[in-house]
């Protein structure tokens, strides 16, 4: 094992690995950058070829604009690089460690062996409920093995899951599964959170049936016919004969190997719904072939794994950070990695490093929302947590300030470890910019270079690219990387009209904000759209006001997001009732509920403000940016183009009382 013993070197403001760290790294000097720019195409196809094809491919890259593939003409299977393909060296040795949330209950180790046995079994149990090839597959699990089991069977037998986040609502349940038409939905009884069982299967339940109206029971909202449900906290829970099955009673008598289903490489391996611009979230779609090539090397370059690190990404595997790097990226890698059921800071503040000390944790990754409320309920950790097994320190998610970074830098990292900041996105599968650990340089709050063979730039409105220093819209050029999005579940009309309209159906949009410095390091600014990061969850504004809309008491309403000492940013709401109604608390309780119950309990506002009438242009277009810089005291600019100047007068006056 690599324990670091020397502080980083640094010159001028940048940090660099030790000399002892770059020996053993993957990736020491920058050749890399130089050899990937080359040729990308032959970069990516060198990866792939690292990996187990049942049929080699024809194409490494096509591009018919908007549209690209990777690997055309090839056949994989994931899980037979996850999982087959170590039980030759690595049958014995620990994939996964699950950490429950009760002090009291025993953590759960999987090997290579005993986690490809789990996975065929419940593949088997899957097919036998009638899974096939292309069905979609609802997952909607707490942090528990399952969780990770499930994806794989899916993907063992070809089936496309889409996991829900477990905090998400029944509603916000509901339409993912409507617009998947999955006919399964693999749920748990309830799973611990802060010391209490929280009833996930009533939930799932709620998402499958509407709400009984007129005396009349409610009818089926989704074309989920079969429940699967884990065992996990043991309450209570309703149950349909012949729709809801127990888990373990499914396979308990599997005992067979299930064939992994043969993949062509532009098949779908999963969507994963994320917030857009819009109300109506999106179903991003990754394919097998470059998500899998993608998911094996970033991980392996970016973390440096090796095979004595046990890696911990704290991310919810409902998110894209948990199905890349908390189940995909560290099995391909034959890496042990660890899950936690739990909140990292409870039922102490210093959960998350006794479970570094544990387990003797060597890459911990996370994200900025989780590193300033540990700083904040910690403080100055130096002498009681030494941390000496970890080696690699990162963050993810949102921009991380100043502050955090070093605090994150000196109190966990001591110093020693490189700090890597890394950028991505739902859509792009996997890390694309962030500083290599055995390269560096290491620069706070700066993500670094693009990924080797990463082609990006930053341009402003009219397409010109900007040279160091100037703010403008971070863009990715061909050939792209391999496991990038492919589309919108169906609704590929989106799918031009967000990432490729901007600057061409050539230029893939992100919909972030950022500048470069003189070394070409890259700052990410945040978004230019309406999507707010509240504690690292993406939530797009405009899916809010859906949600608060919906009630009719409400006539009008506009969210912003504002910045946040902990989460980032918080949603504030603007609310116009509809007329004769009185604002006072018990609406305020009601504009709450309405968006825990839409959406759930990440997504809550931070206040509520009742106003006569929202800021407008004259074409009724509602000025957010008005709205927002209210409260944060900036000047408001220009309010000449307001249908409705008076308004901002009533609202400054509102938020000031
Ligand atoms: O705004 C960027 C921010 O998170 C967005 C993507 O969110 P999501 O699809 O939920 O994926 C998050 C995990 C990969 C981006 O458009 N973001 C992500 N990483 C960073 C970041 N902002 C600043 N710095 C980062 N390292």
């Amino acid at each position: 094992m690599t324990i670091p013993k020397d502080k980083l070197p640094r010159k001028n403001n940048l940090y660099f690995p030790t000399t002892d760290f770059k020996k053993k790294a993957w990736l020491k000097n920058t050749n890399i950058y130089k050899e990937a720019k080359k040729n990308p195409i032959r970069f990516w196809g060198k990866a792939a070829k690292e990996l187990f094809w049942s049929r080699k491919w024809e194409k490494t890259f096509s591009h018919n604009p908007p549209y690209f593939h990777w690997f055309s003409g090839g056949k994989i299977n994931i899980t037979e690089n996850a999982l087959d393909r170590n039980l030759k060296e690595r049958k014995n040795k620990v994939a996964l460690i699950w950490e429950p949330e009760p002090f009291e209950e025993k953590e759960r180790i999987f090997t290579y062996y005993q986690l490809f046995r789990e996975v065929n079994r419940f593949a088997n149990a899957l097919k036998k409920l009638g899974v096939k090839k292309g069905d979609r597959v609802g997952i909607y699990l707490p942090m528990i093995p399952e969780i990770i089991i499930s994806m794989l069977a899916c993907a063992r037998i070809g089936a496309i899951h889409a996991v829900v986040f477990s905090a998400f609502s029944s509603q916000a349940l509901k339409v993912r599964l409507q617009d998947t038409q999955a006919k399964v939905l693999i749920t748990a009884d309830g799973y611990f959170r802060r010391g209490k069982v929280i009833n996930l299967k009533q939930n799932a339940d709620a998402a499958l049936m509407g709400e009984p109206r007129h005396g009349r029971e409610g009818i089926k909202e989704t074309k989920v016919e079969k429940i699967i449900v884990v065992k996990r906290a043991d309450n209570e829970v309703a149950w349909q004969e012949n729709r809801d099955y127990w888990w373990n009673d499914l396979v308990k008598n599997e005992k067979n190997w299930c064939k992994p289903v043969e993949m062509e490489s532009e098949d779908i391996q999963f969507i994963l719904y994320t917030s857009g611009s819009t109300g109506k979230p999106k179903g991003i779609v990754h394919v097998c072939g470059g998500y899998t090539v993608q998911a094996y090397l970033t991980t392996k370059w970016i973390f440096d794994l090796k095979e004595d690190d046990i890696f911990w990404s704290t991310a919810d595997i409902g998110w894209i950070t948990g199905h890349t790097y908390s189940c995909y990226g560290p099995l391909l890698n034959g890496a042990t990695f660890l899950i936690f059921e739990g909140s990292p800071d409870w039922p102490t503040p210093d959960r998350w490093c006794q479970i570094i000390e544990k387990y003797g944790v060597t890459i911990f990754y996370t994200a900025p929302t989780a590193i300033r409320m540990f700083a904040k309920q910690l403080g100055k950790i130096e002498k009681k947590f030494k941390f000496d097994t970890l080696r690699i320190i990162a963050s993810v998610g949102e921009p991380i300030d100043e502050s955090a970074w070093q605090w994150y830098f000196q109190e966990v990292g001591k110093e020693k470890c490189p700090l890597l900041d890394t950028w991505w996105q739902t859509e792009t599968g996997g890390i694309l910019i962030t500083s290599l650990p055995g390269i560096g340089p290491f620069k706070a709050v700066f993500a670094g270079l693009p990924f080797p063979a990463l082609k990006v730039d930053i341009l402003d409105d009219t397409k010109r690219s900007l040279s160091a220093g100037r703010q403008g819209n971070l863009v990715i050029l061909p050939p792209f990387a391999p496991g990038m999005l492919r589309g919108i579940y169906k609704n590929q009309e989106k799918y031009v009209e967000t990432y490729w309209s901007q600057y061409g159906n050539k230029i893939y949009f992100t919909s972030d904000g950022a500048f470069k410095d003189k070394k070409g390091l890259i700052r990410i600014v945040g978004r230019v759209d309406d999507v707010i990061k509240v504690a690292g969850h993406r939530i797009s504004t405009g899916e809010l006001e859906n949600a608060i809309s919906r009630d009719k008491k409400v006539s009008e309403c506009a969210v912003v997001g504002i910045p946040d000492e902990i989460k980032g940013e918080v949603p504030l709401t603007f609310v116009v009732l509809a007329t004769g109604l009185k604002a006072g608390e018990e609406m305020k309780k009601e504009i709450i509920e309405d968006v825990r119950r839409e959406i759930g309990p990440i997504a809550l506002p931070k206040k509520v403000y009742f106003v006569k009438d929202l800021p407008k242009t004259r074409s009724a277009k509602i000025m957010r940016r008005i709205l927002k810089r209210l409260w944060t005291k900036e000047e408001l600019g220009d309010l000449s183009t307001l249908a409705n100047p008076e308004s901002v007068e009533d609202i400054k006056k509102i938020i000031q009382t």
